[in-house]
């Protein structure tokens, strides 16, 4: 970090990313070089004070959280609380932020980026992969190509919690053994955007249905956002998504055909040395114990290998089960992409 003070950054959106977000910065004690000092939501005061302190997935902030002056108090450091539907709607200048982080979902375009920089936010870091890839300056998974960022940037995305936990699976696996295809399955938790009981949705009739009556299947950009990081690897992936009645932590059944024979052990080697230095230490894990999916609920990690089910069906068809918390691993790659991509562009602005 090159600033001597904290980056200050803003939260659009506080639900379930904005709220984790908020979380993952505390749970790291004062080692995550940023303070979040607003937010802007549709929701009450009341609301956003009550969710912050009493979460059903991740239990209650470890904290002292208070309505102070119309803001939020967190441990006593006051927050600005916004009540905006549009960018242009809050004065973003006002709060001299380093970055406001996107995450209501709303905002899919560069055009729409850009009424965030028109509206004085001096960068956006967003929570979702954007409609195509010229919608942003770069998108970013940590751990992979962060150190592409130049610094300059204003618009990124930090993609999507699935390809946070694929793409840095399928560059081990096709370093290590060559990838000819590739067929992935998410197995996702339920998410806001499914009714509890069935009820109308305006675009996908598979969302008018109960989240906790069915697995559903329900349509995925994965493939492209893996072949946005890993082009190399274009044309040759598929994929496919179900949510199903849990409420957090997901998982990827992968299977791949390699470009040369291996077995399950191998595989298996492979991943557990990489999950244990390197590049990706601490963002993949590796477990060979007996797991269900609530065992990983706040697990920080992008991807966890389940060593238990690696599968070698003759001696190239590959097939594994990595599990992520799809909300807490990817607040926490949030704030680390937020960190490195404001280190350096605070560091070319002083040099500039
Ligand atoms: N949940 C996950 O596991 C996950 C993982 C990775 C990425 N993401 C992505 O992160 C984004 C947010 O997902 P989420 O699960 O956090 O959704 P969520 O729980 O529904 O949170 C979104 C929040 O933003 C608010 N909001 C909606 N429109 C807004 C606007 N125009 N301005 C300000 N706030 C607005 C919503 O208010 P209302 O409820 O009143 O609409 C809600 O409080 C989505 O793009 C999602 O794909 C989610």
């Amino acid at each position: 970090m090159s600033l001597s003070r904290p980056y200050r950054v803003a939260l659009n959106g506080y639900g379930r990313i904005g709220r984790c977000v908020l979380r993952a910065l505390h749970e790291r004690r004062g080692r995550g070089g940023l303070e979040v000092v607003a937010l802007n939501d549709l929701a009450d005061l009341a609301s956003l004070e009550y969710l912050t302190r009493f979460d059903s997935t991740h239990g209650r902030f470890p904290g002292q959280v208070h309505q102070v002056d119309g803001g939020l108090s967190i441990d006593g450091r006051c927050l600005t609380v916004m009540r905006s539907a549009t960018p242009e709607g809050v004065d973003w200048a006002s709060l001299e932020l380093d970055l406001v982080m996107e995450c209501s979902g709303a905002w899919h375009t560069r055009a729409d980026g850009e009424r965030f920089l028109a509206a004085g936010a001096p960068r956006v870091l967003f929570s979702q992969p954007m409609a195509s890839e010229s919608d942003v300056d770069a998108t970013v998974v940590y751990g992979i190509n962060q150190h592409h960022l130049s610094g300059s940037e204003r618009l990124v995305s930090n993609a999507s919690c699935t390809t946070n936990c694929a793409v840095p699976l399928l560059r081990l696996l096709d370093a290590a053994f060559g990838i000819e295809y590739a067929s992935i399955t998410t197995i996702h938790s339920a998410m806001n955007d499914q009714p509890v009981i069935d009820a109308y949705h305006h675009e996908d009739l598979r969302r008018t249905r109960s989240a906790f009556q069915s697995v559903i299947p329900v349509s995925t950009g994965l493939a492209r956002g893996i072949e946005r990081l890993l082009p190399e690897l274009a044309g040759r992936i598929q994929a496919k998504a179900v949510r199903v009645p849990t409420v957090n932590v997901s998982c990827l059944d992968i299977t791949l055909q390699t470009a040369r024979d291996t077995d399950a052990r191998e595989v298996n080697r492979v991943l557990c040395e990489a999950a244990a230095g390197g590049p990706l230490q601490g963002l993949l894990a590796y477990t060979e114990l007996p797991h269900a999916s609530c065992d990983f609920n706040h697990d920080p990690h992008s991807a966890i290998v389940d060593a238990s089910q690696t599968r070698v069906s003759g001696p190239r068809l590959v097939n594994l089960l990595a599990w992520f918390d799809n909300e807490w691993g990817f607040a926490n790659r949030m704030l680390d992409v937020a960190n490195h991509f404001l280190g350096i562009a605070t560091t070319k602005n002083e040099h500039a």
